[in-house]
């Protein structure tokens, strides 16, 4: 029972007390009912000020229509910023957006079939093993890379191959990798991949792509280059470097590898659904931490996800 409840059934009781005053002798009465009567005031008091109290602790109802209410707190460092991350994510999708692309977002929780088998990794092949995936006991996989929602990328928009021509999606995402972690390595990390699907594909139109990204998010021109690579949903593989940009003490002599791409191999269009002998398409995908980490100076990957107030309030 509550306080205010055992006053009130306090009061409803001294109503007996009052009964009482017949029973006794008349020299006791007035002395009796005078008590009784104090009683009576002090449990009225007392109940008044909980009751007040109460209903001025009840928050008001919240009008969603009005756009500020005229006691709302102004946003400040107190009620927090986003994420570096987030901030960086959306800017990338922008910068992708303008290109024309479309933006999707990446799953947190997926299977075998878009890690590996729908990106053209045989069954059984070693590097199956090569991406230090999680698994769950239930036999999911938390994506190791963003290339697989190629497979979803590829299936979603194929109608636009009929109405536009071509397909042209970037999608921006968490991935998680069974690593030791370090300066430089994080179990939980971002990639951006690519895809871009036409008659005409070419990889030369790639590499310019790619390219154009880093040079808008970065603010001017760059050198990049490539090396061979492997990659079993591409072919020719590709690993991309970036020239340091010289906003970031780079004097074109320092590279920076960025990530793989290449020309999407015909078995992972046609498992999609796509008939390689008519299209062809190109693919990359890359980290965005260390494009941050980059952009910023921060040196220790795992700043990101340790939620480190002093880290997070410089941004
Ligand atoms: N998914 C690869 C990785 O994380 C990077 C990559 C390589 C993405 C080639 C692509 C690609 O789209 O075509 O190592």
């Amino acid at each position: 029972m509550s306080k205010l409840e055992e006053l009130k059934l306090e009061l409803k009781n001294l109503g007996q007390e009052y009964a009482k005053i017949k029973t006794l002798r008349e020299s006791e009465r007035k002395a009796f009912g005078e008590q009784v009567n104090r009683r009576k005031q002090e449990l009225l008091a007392r109940i008044k000020a909980l009751e007040e109290e109460a209903s001025s602790a009840k928050v008001s109802p919240i009008d969603i229509t009005a756009p500020f209410a005229e006691n709302a707190k102004p946003f400040t460092e107190a009620t927090g910023t986003k994420h570096p991350l987030t901030v960086e994510l959306d800017h990338v999708a922008e910068i992708y957006r303008q290109m024309g692309f479309n933006v999707i977002e990446a799953r947190q929780l997926d299977d075998e079939f878009h890690m590996f088998d729908s990106l053209n990794f045989p069954a059984g092949h070693p590097a199956r093993d090569g991406y230090d995936t999680f698994r769950t006991t239930e036999g999911f996989i938390p994506p190791a890379h963003t290339s697989t929602m190629q497979y979803r990328a590829l299936t979603r928009f194929r109608d636009h191959l009929e109405k536009y021509g071509q397909i042209a999606v970037v999608v921006p995402g968490r991935v998680f990798r069974n690593e030791d972690v370090d300066a430089t390595h994080e179990h939980t990390f971002y990639q951006c991949e690519g895809v871009f699907v036409s008659k005409t594909a070419t990889l030369g139109q790639l590499l310019a792509t790619w390219k154009n990204f880093f040079e808008t998010y970065y603010g001017q021109t760059l050198n990049i280059k490539t090396q061979p690579g492997f990659f079993p949903f591409t072919e020719p593989s590709l690993e991309f470097q970036i020239e340091k940009p010289a906003s970031l003490g780079g004097k074109g002599d320092g590279w920076l590898e960025m990530g793989g791409c290449g020309m999407i191999h015909p078995n992972v269009l046609k498992t999609a659904g796509i008939d390689p002998e008519v299209y062809k398409g190109f693919a990359w995908g890359g980290g965005i931490d260390r494009l941050v980490m980059l952009k910023y100076g921060i040196n220790d990957v795992r700043y990101f996800e340790s939620g480190k107030l002093e880290f997070l309030k410089e941004f």
